[in-house]
């Protein structure tokens, strides 16, 4: 329901008081009056008018002081003030809008004047009080879809952490799993052995290889529990704390050693490895460059599934105050119609599942391997290339700021 709107009358001349009352009340509006400083602001803090009609001389103070403290205050700060003035009072006029009056109004009284003055101020009050609420409206709005968004927010980067873990902890089983089975197939063999009756010097040859295989399987369990641990520590806390200086060659060639559990890798890949003679030394947490490693070579070793002769080269080097390391593969390349979407969050050309059945079971991806790379190397103010090679296979080369 629209309310009528209330004018404030503030004046202590009888005369003008009946004039204005009476040409107000015709037009419906209803009106309050004061006459002194002190009642008006009284009124004001029970009532907000929707303008007030304010006349300059009255007994306790003056009108454009009056109206300069109700402009300071913001409960009545938005309320439009119309000054009541002699026809021939410049001074007071301009004193009016300069202490925040929006009009005047002339005395003696033009009936039409006043109406007209006083429906248009409160035309533009009412306005600007529709846009304030819905101005209002529109923040709530925009405050829920923040929050709203938030939230989704927040939950990406948990469903992404969720799916980071799940790929990372992947690798590591599935070299466990084969350092088991190998340990199987040679707990038969060596039963067959014993049963033929086997030399003591060979059976203890037997039990030292059997040793070493668990001891590296140990090692890539202590890495799974090292890798979640420090997954789980960079969501929650500045991860600078954690960087130290680490020698990239250094990195490389334990992350080699890890990953020859995986008995594909190191006996059916080719590897050339070119380090460089010198110390490359980065300021990192190294367990982030040695997953971004990892995730390079499992995505070459996917890219070269089912070649005749699969093949890795590695490299690292010094450029430019960086230092770099690069995985080169003889796969089939990377198409240009996919090359600037690889990097991307969930993108992936390999199937989610993999066939159970399949005797070589096909790749599968969930498409945050680089981007995790992406990102773990921009985070050190690094950055990752890559070049494809079409029929070549793809090299992917990753630069670090050099320490000194
Ligand atoms: N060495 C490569 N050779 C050819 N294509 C590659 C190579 N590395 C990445 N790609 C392409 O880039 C895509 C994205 O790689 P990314 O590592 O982000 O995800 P993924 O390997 O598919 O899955 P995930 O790493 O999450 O298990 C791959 O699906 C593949 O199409
Ligand atoms: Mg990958």
């Amino acid at each position: 329901m629209k309310k009528t709107p209330l004018i404030l009358l503030v004046d202590d001349t009888p005369q003008n008081i009946q004039v204005l009352g009476a040409i107000l009340k015709n037009q419906g509006y209803s009106f309050a009056l004061t006459t002194s400083g002190k009642e008006t602001y009284q009124l004001l803090k029970k009532v907000t008018p929707d303008i007030i009609l304010l006349d300059v001389m009255l007994p306790d103070e003056d009108g454009f002081s009056i109206c300069d403290n109700l402009k300071k205050q913001e409960a009545t700060a938005d309320i439009p003030i119309l000054f009541l003035t002699a026809k021939n009072e410049t001074a007071d006029k301009i004193q009016g809008f300069k202490v925040g009056a929006v009009d005047y109004i002339t005395k003696p009284f033009e009936e039409l004047e006043v109406i007209e003055r006083v429906k248009n101020h409160l035309r533009a009050k009412l306005d600007r009080d529709q846009i304030k609420s819905y101005n209002n409206e529109l923040e709530e709005i925009v405050d829920q879809r923040t929050n709203e968004l938030l939230k989704k927010e927040r939950e990406t980067i948990l469903a992404q952490f969720i799916q980071g873990v799940v790929h990372n902890i992947r690798g590591p089983i599935s070299s466990a799993l084969a350092a088991s089975d190998l340990i199987r197939a040679m707990r038969e063999d060596l039963n067959v052995k014993i049963d033929a009756g086997i030399e003591k010097s060979e059976l203890k040859n037997h039990l030292s290889e059997v040793w070493e295989i668990l001891e590296l399987n140990n090692e890539v369990l202590k890495k799974m529990a090292g890798n979640l641990e420090s997954m789980l520590r960079k969501s929650r806390t500045d991860r600078i704390q954690e960087n130290d200086v680490y020698d990239l060659n250094e990195m490389i060639k334990q992350e080699l050693e890890f990953l020859d559990v995986d008995l594909k890798f190191k006996n059916k890949v080719e590897k050339k490895i070119v380090l460089s003679d010198k110390k490359l030394a980065v300021f990192v947490a190294l367990g982030d460059i040695a997953q971004v490693f990892e995730n390079l070579i499992k995505n070459a070793m996917d890219a070269m599934f089912e070649k005749d002769n699969p093949c890795i080269s590695i490299e690292t080097g010094s450029t430019n105050g960086f230092h770099w390391f690069s995985v080169k593969d003889n796969g089939d390349g990377i198409p240009d119609s996919i090359i600037r979407k690889i990097f991307d969050p969930f993108f992936t050309t390999k199937p989610l599942k993999s066939d159970p059945d399949a005797i070589n079971p096909t790749p599968i991806g969930t498409g945050i391997g680089l981007q995790f790379c992406k990102k773990t190397i921009e985070s050190y103010n690094g950055k990752i290339e890559v070049e494809e090679g079409r029929s070549k296979g793809a090299k992917f080369t990753v630069y670090l700021p050099a320490f000194i």
